[in-house]
């Protein structure tokens, strides 16, 4: 039986634009061998006087764990674009995806959990921009997921790409950091995280990408 939404088509995204988010992902992977090592570390050794992030029992391991899931998702998200492996190993591609949404499932709960918990170093407008992102973050996790046993293809490629999107924001968090004390040494940066681009930076590592993606589907869709 035909499902329903077969008669939607599914432009192809601009090749210029899956190869752009691959770049950022063969960028990212440095990072996401920190983050998969720091969170293993961390959840199987003692690191208490080694890191902040070492405390009592539940933040501790709800933080290590979320280093390690989203070091996977990290990893995994961007991977699941590549066109050649969702064709012919199809798979490989639900498998592999079954995990990327378990990974970015728990980051998004344990750093929330976290959040709620402890807070974060910047404060209560940190601790707001990173809810916000994982909040989104589990939205376009269960939105891809339902959407792909839904068999709606065209819904389960916008979520995937917005889960993509988020998925390197970790990255790209600190990609912002690197390249702005790089270009200007730190201009509204503080050791507290009260500077403009401190403040910009809050949401600026997702939001900016997330209104490119929409602005890219939309140029699609017309
Ligand atoms: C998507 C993949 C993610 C990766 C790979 C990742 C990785 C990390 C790492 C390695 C740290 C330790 C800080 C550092 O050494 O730089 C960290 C901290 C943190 N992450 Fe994530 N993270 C991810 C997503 C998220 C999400 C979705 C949230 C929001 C719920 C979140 C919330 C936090 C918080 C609150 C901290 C502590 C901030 C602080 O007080 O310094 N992370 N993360």
């Amino acid at each position: 039986m035909p499902n329903r939404h077969a008669r939607r088509t599914i432009a192809p995204m601009p090749r210029a634009a899956i190869l752009a988010t691959l770049g950022v992902a063969l960028l990212a992977l440095p990072f996401v061998l920190y983050a998969g090592a720091f969170g293993l570390a961390g959840l199987a050794t003692d690191l208490s006087g080694e890191t902040r992030f070492y405390t009592t029992p539940l933040p501790t391991a709800l933080i290590f764990a979320h280093m390690t899931t989203g070091a996977v998702a990290t990893l995994l998200a961007p991977f699941q674009l590549i066109e050649r492996i969702r064709t012919r190993r199809p798979r490989v591609h639900r498998a592999l995806g079954y995990v990327t949404l378990a990974a970015a499932a728990i980051t998004g709960i344990a750093g929330l959990l976290y959040i709620a918990l402890k807070g974060t170093i910047g404060g209560p407008l940190m601790s707001a921009g990173f809810a916000l992102y994982g909040a989104l973050l589990l939205i376009a996790a269960a939105n891809t997921v339902y959407h792909a046993l839904d068999k709606n293809r065209a819904a389960h490629r916008v979520w995937a790409l917005r889960l993509t999107v988020l998925a390197l924001g970790s990255f790209l968090y600190r990609l912002h950091y690197w390249v702005w004390y790089a270009a200007t040494g730190g201009a509204g940066s503080t050791p507290d995280f009260t500077g403009p681009f401190d403040l910009f930076n809050f949401a600026g590592f997702y939001l900016p990408y997330l209104v490119i993606l929409e602005l890219v589907l939309r140029t699609e869709r017309t």
